[in-house]
């Protein structure tokens, strides 16, 4: 993925279409050795000041004429200062009135003073990692101790159910060291668990990560990715029935984490990316950065990439259709004749060898078309993992103790 840098002080234009909200919080109580995302250990202090310039690049985000349909807070682990992600997210719903509202969280915060408020403030998907629900594996993940038991969560994520519409556990698959067996086991317990919905993914590296997880987890094994999402297709329907490509509910029309009415996107916080009229954007992954360039009313952003018309049709095809379905009515809307005829090549070769089917209404993908559109997405986000790796490895020290008292870059340095 490359990204160029630039000083980008004001949001960009808003786009004409809808447009979903994504938060990044990066704080975690302890950091898992598998995990790519931009995550720091949770300090509180660092805490309440990286939520204060969240809320201040939200007004930012307002004053540019900006609304959102969706909103969703990743992370890192969001729920780690629960009073200052609820006030975020009122502060949220006041300016743009959006009510499709999505939190990531871990099992221990699956309590009821974390999910009380969060349910009056109006959340209506919560989605806890649980990874594994065999000990074994939770044990070389270094989760058990920190985030829990397979019994402990099952207990915790059966009383959380009822409190918001959609509740999603995320497991991991293709894991070293996990047999056919113990993925079956995780999937007996999804089919008597009261989550109304899973997501799993397929275990995804960057260089650093494939190193560690070698150390904590052991050697990867032999690839069993394809035959895992097949022995998942077939138990888990007819309760549960696809929603994208990796994210199966037994509700229809539950909220999935994939936003499909939405083409742009707009991330606010450290490490967050944006997707507005064919530019991407990345803010910067220093915590102090951040802050201190929205306190003096700059936006987060440090990189830019803005896309060709051919890349774009491209990006529209592989999240179009990971949300397995992609009408013909809105890419006209969107696209006029640019889609079938720049991607005829892609779609006339996705139907012959079965990955899609085409009809006057719309394409759609197979079986055989998911499983193949998991292999896309993960190599997607293998790169953007790849680009992660790079932004965090000239911050290391910030990142291993975030102390937002002292600022470590100047204000105009990208990145
Ligand atoms: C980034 S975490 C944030 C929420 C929460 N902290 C948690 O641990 O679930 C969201 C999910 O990303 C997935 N994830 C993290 N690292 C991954 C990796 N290397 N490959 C695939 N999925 C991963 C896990 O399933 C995790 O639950
Ligand atoms: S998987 Fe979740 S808890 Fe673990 S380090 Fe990543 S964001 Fe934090």
């Amino acid at each position: 993925m490359r990204i160029g840098e630039v000083d980008q002080p004001r949001p960009p234009a808003p786009p004409a279409g809808p447009v979903s909200l994504y938060v990044h919080v990066p704080f975690c109580t302890a950091l898992c050795p598998f995990c790519t995302f931009h995550r720091v250990p949770f300090r509180e202090q660092a805490s309440s000041r990286y939520f204060a310039a969240l809320r201040d690049e939200l007004r930012l985000y307002h004053r540019a004429g900006f609304t959102f349909a969706s909103l969703y807070v990743g992370g890192g682990t969001p729920t780690c200062a629960p009073d200052e992600l609820v006030e975020t997210i009122a502060l949220a719903r006041e300016l743009f009135g959006m009510s499709e509202i999505s939190v990531e969280t871990n099992p221990t915060d699956l309590r009821p003073a974390v999910l009380e408020p969060l349910a009056a403030v109006g959340v209506r998907r919560l989605s806890v990692g649980v990874q594994s629900f065999d000990d074994r594996l939770l044990r070389a993940m270094e989760r058990y101790d920190h985030y829990g038991s397979s019994a402990e969560m099952i207990e915790r994520i059966d009383a959380a159910a009822g409190s918001f519409p959609t509740l999603n556990v995320d497991l991991m698959y293709n894991l070293p060291n996990q047999d056919p067996a113990s993925l079956e086991r995780d999937l007996d317990v999804v089919l008597g668990l009261r989550a109304n919905q899973v997501s799993f993914y397929p275990l995804m590296t960057a260089h650093s990560a494939a190193a560690k997880i070698r150390t904590t987890m052991g050697a990867q094994g032999p690839n069993r990715v394809h035959e895992f999402y097949r022995r998942f297709l077939t138990r888990l329907r007819p309760a549960f029935q696809p929603q994208s490509c990796w994210c199966f509910s037994r509700t229809v029309g539950a909220i999935d984490e994939y936003v499909v009415d939405a083409d742009d996107y707009v991330g606010i916080g450290s490490g967050a990316f944006s997707y507005v009229d064919g530019t991407l954007y990345a803010t910067t992954f220093s915590l102090n950065h951040y802050v201190d360039r929205v306190s003096h009313g700059y936006t987060g952003i440090t990189g830019r990439r803005t896309y060709s018309l051919d890349d774009r049709l491209k990006n529209a095809f592989l999240t179009g259709l990971f949300g397995l379905e992609l009408r013909r009515t809105r890419v006209r809307a969107r696209w006029g004749d640019d889609f079938e005829e720049r991607l005829r090549w892609a779609l006339d070769a996705m139907r012959v060898v079965g990955a899609i089917t085409e009809d006057a209404e719309a394409w759609r993908l197979t079986d055989r078309g998911m499983y193949l559109w998991v292999l896309l997405m993960s190599e997607f986000y293998e790169s953007v993992n790849r680009f992660r790796e790079t932004m965090r490895s000239g911050i290391r020290a910030e990142l291993e103790e975030p102390d937002l008292r002292e600022l470590a870059m100047p204000l105009r340095t990208a990145f």
